[in-house]
C-alpha cells in the first residue's frame, strides 16, 4: 500500500486504511487492515469506535496487527469505561474532584484499570461487535456479529455471544501451528500478492515455502 493512502478502493469512501486515518499515538495499526463504516465517516474511526480512551489518563494502547478487518460499528472500549468497583460506590467521583475537593492527580481512581487492548494480524472483527479494554485477541480470530469480547481470545479462534465464547477453531490445531510459525502476514507485498492464489484457495502446503510458487 502506498504510504498515506486512505481509501483501498477506487470510488469507494466507506472504506479506508485504518493506520492512514489515526492520528493518536497510542493507536498502532498495521498495514492493510481496513475499516468499513456505511454509517458515518470511516475516518471517524478514532472518534466513533475507540471509546472511553482519554488522552489524559490511562496512556493504554489499542495495537490491531496488519490485514485486519473491522466491520461497521466495532467498538473498543477502555479504562474509563470501567468505573471502579474498589470503593463503595460506582459514582466516579475522582472525576468530580472540584466538586468534592479531591486531588486532580488522583483521578485515575476513578478506573479499574484494565489496559491496553491487542489484537493479532488477520483478525475480523464483525458487525457492531464489542472489545473491553485489557483483551488480547490473537491472530487469525473472528470476532462475531454483536459479540462483546470480555476474555482474551486464543489465535484462529471464532467467538460469538455475550459474553463472547469460543465457537469453534478455524482449522485443526496442526494447521493453526503452521499459520503461526509462517507468519505470510509479514511477507514483503510482491510475496504476499505471488503466493495469493494460494492463499485464497486454502492452499496451505505451497504456502510453506514462500521462494516457491
Ligand atoms: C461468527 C461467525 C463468523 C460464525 O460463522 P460460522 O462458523 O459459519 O457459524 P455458523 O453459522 O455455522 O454457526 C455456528 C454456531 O455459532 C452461532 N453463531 C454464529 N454467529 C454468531 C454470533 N455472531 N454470535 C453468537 N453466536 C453465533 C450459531 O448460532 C451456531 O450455534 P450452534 O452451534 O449452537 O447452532 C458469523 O456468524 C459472524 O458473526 N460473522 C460476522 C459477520 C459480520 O459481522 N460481518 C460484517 C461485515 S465484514
Amino acid at each position: 500500500m502506498p504510504t498515506n493512502q486512505i481509501y483501498p478502493r477506487s470510488g469507494d469512501t466507506q472504506t479506508v486504511y485504518l493506520r492512514s486515518v489515526v492520528q493518536n499515538p497510542n493507536i498502532q495499526i498495521g498495514e492493510y487492515t481496513m475499516y468499513n463504516d456505511f454509517v458515518h465517516d470511516p475516518r471517524e474511526f478514532e472518534k466513533r469506535c475507540v471509546l472511553y480512551h482519554y488522552p489524559i489518563v490511562n496512556h493504554d494502547h489499542l495495537i490491531i496487527g496488519k490485514y485486519g478487518s473491522i466491520a461497521c460499528g466495532a467498538r473498543f472500549l477502555f479504562t474509563s469505561a470501567h468505573h471502579t468497583m474498589r470503593s463503595l460506590s460506582t459514582y466516579p467521583f475522582p472525576i468530580f474532584y472540584e466538586e468534592w475537593e479531591l486531588p486532580l492527580e488522583e483521578i485515575t481512581q476513578a478506573w479499574d484499570h484494565r489496559g491496553d487492548i491487542v489484537i493479532g494480524n488477520d483478525v475480523w472483527i464483525g458487525y457492531e461487535s464489542v472489545v473491553l479494554a485489557g483483551v488480547h485477541i490473537g491472530d487469525g480470530a473472528i470476532i462475531g456479529t454483536r459479540a462483546v469480547v470480555t476474555k482474551d481470545v486464543e489465535p484462529y479462534t471464532i467467538v460469538g455471544g455475550v459474553p463472547a465464547k469460543p465457537i469453534r477453531k478455524r482449522f485443526d490445531d496442526e494447521t493453526i501451528k503452521k499459520l503461526l510459525a509462517l507468519k505470510w502476514w509479514d511477507w514483503p507485498h510482491e510475496t504476499v500478492k505471488r503466493q495469493l492464489p494460494q492463499i485464497m484457495r486454502g492452499d496451505l502446503e505451497h504456502l510453506e515455502n514462500p521462494k516457491v510458487s
